[in-house]
């Protein structure tokens, strides 16, 4: 923690600081500003007495707290730029695979062909699980959701690597990151085929990540599936854009839990539970489920209404750090597009085009500045595609995957970060004696 004191001019001049003077004490203090923040641990010393605990700061929902350093992604919001280690979006989603991203999260560099093949062979090799887990998602009712299948069989697979609580070793670190890129696609698969009730597709491991995914969740009889290049390329684009979002609700969790600790499996879980969350991962499959509610063009003034009076948000868009169109939008639509000549125009990706027109010229979303987001269009690609609705936040999942690790890695190698623990403003009530509402028998 960085000593402030009410005299040293000298070192306040070296370092930026900001003066806080107390009006409950009348003391001052300058607290050091280091990239734009001060410590929150600074505000400690601001007491007014002794045993004061000292001044906190107060943010829920961190709308302004930086819990960490990161060197990974880096979100301009206000001017709609996203870059993972630098690398523009739009740069990645043109021209990368979704593996080479994964290893540019996590590594921080782009792969050498050989990193490269060593990698996407390691994961490759690791894509099946252990038939006992098959047999457990076999377990689930018909109707279970299957971001609930996910997140459940990814906590499981902690109890059969146990050897993965060594997060201290690099190599163990090393080969759970593969496990789990490797063998989230495969749970993903395994669970939609069983609430299809369809057998389920082992991975064929000559076919590339995208293209082995589409055929353990779409083939049928034939012996090789071959997928649609359109549908492949659509596929790596938005792995891609979903891989990694700095510091938001899921990425804090898988932070949080992996701050314990704890093995990689158990954190990326806690990470697919926050996703799950219709305000976060589950926002895709809200769309959807509005542009069918609202079912025709005629109706979206009436609807536009409806959200501008308070009954309801216009899902898939606004967004806590883009205040300005999300870059990662405006790739998607154009990805809509190629995917819908493939597929044939639908009235739903009419209904949404309207929409958000009608939404960008209306005072309210200006004035708020709500645009549209990432998961405006991505649904109807998806169910273009042939995935169900409920499906669309386990596709989410199997790209944030490779951030959650790139980040869970980070923290774990951070020096200065420990088992997160929050600090709360007590509101209940003071001391009072126990007199027991119950009868005594
Ligand atoms: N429709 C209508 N009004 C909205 C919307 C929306 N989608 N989003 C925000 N607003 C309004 C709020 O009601 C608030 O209005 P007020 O000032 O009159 O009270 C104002 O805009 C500011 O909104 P906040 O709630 O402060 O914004 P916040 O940053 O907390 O929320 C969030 C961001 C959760 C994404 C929000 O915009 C939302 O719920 N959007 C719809 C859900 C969605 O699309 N989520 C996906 C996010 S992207 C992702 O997770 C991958």
């Amino acid at each position: 923690m960085s000593k402030t004191s009410t005299t040293d001019a000298s070192a306040a001049e070296k370092t930026p600081a900001l003066e806080v003077s107390d009006s409950r004490t009348g003391k001052s203090y300058h607290l050091p500003i280091a990239d734009g923040a001060i410590r929150a641990s600074d505000l400690k010393q601001i007491k007014t007495s002794d045993d004061d605990f000292g001044m906190m700061s107060y943010d829920p929902a961190f709308l302004n707290t930086a819990s960490t350093r990161s060197a990974i992604t880096f979100i301009d919001g206000d001017k709609g730029i996203l870059r993972y280690r630098g690398y523009p979006i739009e740069q990645l989603a043109e021209r990368a695979t979704f593996l080479e991203v994964a290893y540019l999260l996590r590594k921080g560099e782009l792969p050498t062909q050989q990193e490269y093949d060593k990698w996407v062979h390691d994961i490759t090799y690791h894509t099946y699980v252990h038939e006992n887990i098959r047999q457990f998602l076999g377990g689930f009712r018909y109707d279970a959701h299957p971001m609930s299948m996910l997140c459940s069989s990814v906590a499981a697979l902690s109890s059969f690597y146990p050897q993965a609580r060594q997060i201290e070793n690099p190599d163990q670190r090393y080969v759970s990151v593969i496990r789990l890129l490797a063998k989230v696609p495969t749970l993903a698969a395994f669970s939609l085929r069983h609430v299809r009730g369809l057998p389920i597709v082992y991975p064929d491991n000559d076919l590339s990540y995208t293209e082995n995914f589409l055929s353990m969740v779409f083939r049928m009889s034939e012996p090789k599936y071959h997928a649609s290049p359109v549908f492949k390329r659509a596929l790596e684009i938005l792995l891609i854009l979903h891989a990694d979002h700095e510091q938001n609700a899921s990425t804090n969790a898988v932070r949080a839990i992996g701050s314990t600790q704890v093995d990689p499996f158990s954190a990326i879980a806690g990470g697919l539970a926050a996703l799950f969350g219709p305000l976060h991962g589950g926002a895709n499959e809200q769309v959807l489920r509005m542009i069918e509610e609202i079912g025709h063009r005629k109706n979206i003034p009436a609807f536009v209404d409806e959200v501008k009076a308070g009954k309801g948000k216009l899902m898939g868009f606004g967004h806590r750090v883009y205040k300005n169109y999300d870059p990662r939008a405006k790739i998607v639509k154009q990805l809509c597009y190629d995917v819908f000549e493939v597929t044939g125009m639908d009235k739903d990706l009419e209904i949404a085009l309207e929409l958000e027109q009608i939404a960008l010229k209306d005072e309210y979303f200006i004035q708020r500045k709500l645009y549209p987001n990432v998961d405006f269009y991505t649904g109807l690609i998806y169910r273009a595609m042939g995935f169900p609705t409920e499906y669309f936040t386990v596709l989410f999942a199997i790209a944030r995957t490779a951030g959650w690790l790139a980040q869970w890695e980070e923290l774990l190698l951070d020096k200065e970060q420990k088992i997160a623990r929050p600090r709360q403003i007590y509101t209940g009530h003071d001391e009072r004696a126990y007199t027991s509402q119950l009868k005594r028998k």
